[in-house]
């Protein structure tokens, strides 16, 4: 379906990137076969690229991902056409406006490295290209909170807000994006989603693979810029913000930014930084590299509902398992008037993210027999694995549409860098761990009291 909002052309700056190989050719594939991509695709790629090239490298990529149907590659292939490929050279963004063609309402997609956009946005205004257009731009926005208020200054030239899309893929995920609906669709939780009941909260991404070969990428980057600044925080912000006034992106950005702006700046004592014993030997990584594969922090959120609650983050590579969880924590019962409650977790809420997607809340009940002893019992009210559109599907789609609810806004991000500025400027030394273990021992102080970290399991309940 396209409306007169859509955007007529999609423009794909970085398309032999590996980020294009491994989720924007399926991306763009999966909407082909659903018949909601029918406009021109104009790829642009540097060195000697031709365009059988770029659709060879789609193919394979597309091959890679899983389903392949000849018919609806072709019809994917039809839709490409190709410009030159260096960035600095206007004849670039010449040839982009002759693919163009007649397209009024181009969607320019840079996933490219940020120290590019400049020179891009630059070409783009100078060709015509930028007129009418929307502009998006991929994680991380930025290296800290001035470089990403510059970066917004060079989209803002050119590019009013609006038609800027910042992506974080997370945030097309649609485990996530259940969880403001969990919260505001269900009268039943509203009461208790705040400090009165709720102890603290845990969010753990973790993954059992390191690097991948992307060791060079990963030292200009490490654990807390690769992933807390942004899906972290981002998940963070969706179990704790209030609820929107209504659905509209304005309204959800919003109430957002009001919570991204409660969080409070991270205090170095409360964050360990690890790194998995091996790192330093993977490629393009420095010998005596300081930079962090594994981050546990605690943060605290200055608003009435959150006050005194703990948020206990951590995200590591090389851990024993890959899963995203989030364990809220209920407090214990005014009165203890069973002792079997005495050693047992209290109530809580696990809201499995990835890769299956479960809710589940964790309860006490009377073992059989005659005392009243009890034992724990998990609740599971929903659980599914992962499937339907992947994210990039998701989130290239709502650009493509104009819809940016699902994007994050300059203000947020900005405020989300403000909370890890601390650590980034003044890091404190990395503590090694060993590869499948949960991180340095050092990491198990941040969780504050009789609490530990709930480690995320192998998902054993059924799927229904
Ligand atoms: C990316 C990070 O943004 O997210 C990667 O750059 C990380 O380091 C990935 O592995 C995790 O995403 P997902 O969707 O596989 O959980």
């Amino acid at each position: 379906m396209s409306g007169t909002n859509d955007s007529d052309a999609f423009v794909f700056f970085g398309a032999t990137g590996d980020l294009a190989r491994k989720q924007i050719f399926p991306a763009l594939y999966a909407m082909v076969s659903r018949d909601a991509l029918n406009i021109p695709i104009v790829v642009l790629a540097r060195g000697s690229w031709t365009l059988d090239k770029i659709k060879d490298r789609a193919r394979e990529s597309i091959q890679a991902a899983g389903h392949f149907d000849a018919a609806t590659f072709e019809k994917l292939a039809s839709l490409m056409r190709s410009a030159e490929g260096d960035y600095s050279d206007p004849n670039t963004y010449a040839s982009v406006k002759k693919a163009l063609g007649l397209a009024a309402r181009p969607i320019h997609y840079l996933a490219i490295p940020p120290s590019m956009f400049g020179a891009v946005v630059q070409g783009l205004v100078k060709s015509g290209c930028a007129q009418n257009a929307r502009v998006i731009v991929e994680k991380p926005f930025g290296r800290d909170l001035e470089s990403a208020k510059a970066l917004d200054a060079t989209l803002h030239e050119v590019f009013p807000e609006q038609s800027i899309f910042r992506i974080d893929h997370y945030l097309g995920k649609e485990a996530v994006q259940n969880l403001l609906y969990f919260r505001f669709a269900n009268t039943f939780l509203e009461p208790i989603w705040n400090r009165n009941y709720i102890k603290d909260v845990q969010i753990t991404m973790a993954e059992k693979f390191g690097v991948q070969g992307r060791g060079g990428f990963y030292e200009e980057v490490g654990a807390i810029r690769d992933v807390v600044q942004n899906h972290l925080l981002q998940v963070t912000a969706l179990l704790a913000m209030d609820c929107p006034v209504s659905s509209d992106s304005q309204a959800m950005q919003a109430e957002k930014l009001r919570l991204f702006c409660a969080m409070r700046p991270l205090d170095p004592k409360e964050v360990v930084r690890g790194q998995f014993r091996g790192y330093r030997d993977e490629k393009g990584v420095a010998k005596d590299s300081q930079v962090e594969t594994f981050a546990a922090l605690r943060l605290h959120i200055d608003t009435w509902r959150w006050a005194g609650v703990p948020f206990f983050i951590r995200t590591g590579k090389s851990l024993p398992i890959s899963a995203t969880e989030v364990i809220v924590n209920l407090r214990k019962p005014p009165l203890a008037i069973f002792d079997s409650g005495a050693h047992m977790p209290t109530n809580y809420f696990r809201l499995r993210l990835s890769p299956e997607v479960v809710i589940s809340t964790g309860a006490l009940v009377k073992k059989n027999g005659e005392n009243m002893r009890g034992e724990p019992v998990e609740l599971i009210a929903r659980h599914r694995t992962q499937s339907g559109k992947s994210p990039y599907e998701r989130l290239l789609s709502d650009a493509i549409h104009g819809d940016s609810q699902s994007f994050t806004q300059d203000a947020s991000v900005e405020a989300a860098w403000r909370v890890v500025d601390p650590i980034l400027k003044d890091p404190l030394p990395v503590v090694e761990y060993e590869p499948g273990s949960w991180g340095p021992d050092a990491a198990k102080h941040i969780v504050q009291g009789d609490e530990a970290w709930h480690d995320p399991q192998v998902e054993q309940s059924q799927p229904c």
